[in-house]
């Protein structure tokens, strides 16, 4: 199973990788849309081809759908709008149900096509109840996220990096996924040079960039608790100004942002703080948060 897409679609995609090897569900794999032609050779009519967009208009995606469709593996799209270019090409639609989403920014779209990743999974990997009650535990963690006490925090948190310009993101496993996520959303409503990498990964390149007030953030879950820990107290004594996204604070953040412990699914929640913060900071810096410079609401040329 290929799972495709772009953008936020591909880091969703990236969550179905990493699921799926949690789940023991040993042949998902994840793939840029515009890298498809490399990924041919593998493809044939036992392959199924998930691919995933918010639109379903995005060129690179609709063209790696048509390379699957030459190679004669089956298609579904996991799509927004169920009438879309890319649906009508697929034997398969999965719609995400979550209503049209008008900001350039994809939020709403993602937590919606993780959620259906999950259901997906876990229903394939014959744990369907498993997977039900912890999409009903993300979605009363989604309420606490979106509380005003959590949006004040996040609010405060937004004053304190409204003037930096370069932010690293770290997590390992299901936790990447965020960081990568959470990337994008600083970088394309925020501004900011944001960039995510492995937590244990960092040693080896970045950390060479890290000194006095660099500022890092750090997703995990709670059985990364000692990874991120470690990591966080050699950047803090480099200098780094630590802000923590998980179930405990690290004993080096000065700033913690508190997600409920509902396993897997994480990713679910832990990056909504992000898009609310980006929101916070691209208003802070006059910049409209819902028409990024340069972009687009769908990519629909090469
Ligand atoms: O409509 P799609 O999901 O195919 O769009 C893919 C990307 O262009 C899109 O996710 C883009 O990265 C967003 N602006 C991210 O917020």
């Amino acid at each position: 199973v290929f799972v495709v897409g772009t953008g936020t679609s591909y880091n969703s995609s990236l969550y179905a990788d990493r699921l799926s090897l949690q789940l023991k569900l040993k042949h998902v794999r994840s793939v840029v849309s515009s890298e498809m032609e490399h990924f041919e050779n593998l493809l044939d009519q036992e392959t199924l081809v998930i691919l995933l967009s918010q639109s379903g208009e995005t060129a690179d995606t609709i063209a790696a759908a048509r390379i699957a469709q030459e190679k004669k593996a089956k298609l579904w799209a996991l799509v927004n709008f169920p009438m879309s270019s890319l649906a009508r090409m697929c034997g398969g639609v999965l719609p995400i149900c979550c209503g049209p989403e008008l900001a350039v920014a994809a939020t709403k779209s993602y937590t919606a096509q993780l959620a259906l990743i999950t259901k997906l999974l876990y229903g394939s990997a014959g744990l369907a109840e498993e997977g039900n009650r912890m999409l009903l535990d993300a979605r009363s963690a989604l309420y606490d996220l979106m509380s005003n006490a959590a949006r004040d925090h996040v609010m405060k948190l937004a004053k304190d990096l409204r003037g930096e310009r370069d932010i690293f993101l770290l997590g390992r496993g299901l936790q990447n996924v965020t960081a990568r996520e959470a990337a994008l959303k600083l970088k394309e409503v925020a501004g900011m040079r944001a960039e995510a990498f492995y937590t244990g990964e960092m040693k080896h390149g970045p950390l060479a960039l890290v000194g006095e007030g660099t500022r890092v953030m750090f997703f995990y879950s709670p059985q990364d608790q000692k990874h991120a820990e470690n990591a966080a107290s050699e950047l803090a004594a480099r200098g780094a100004r630590i802000y923590s996204f998980g179930v405990n604070p690290l004993s080096t953040s000065i700033w913690h942002v508190r997600t409920d412990d509902i396993g897997k699914g994480l990713p679910m929640i832990q990056v909504v703080p992000v898009q609310v913060l980006s929101y916070e900071i691209a208003k802070m810096r006059n910049m409209d948060p819902d028409k990024p410079r340069n972009l687009a609401k769908s990519i629909t040329v090469r």
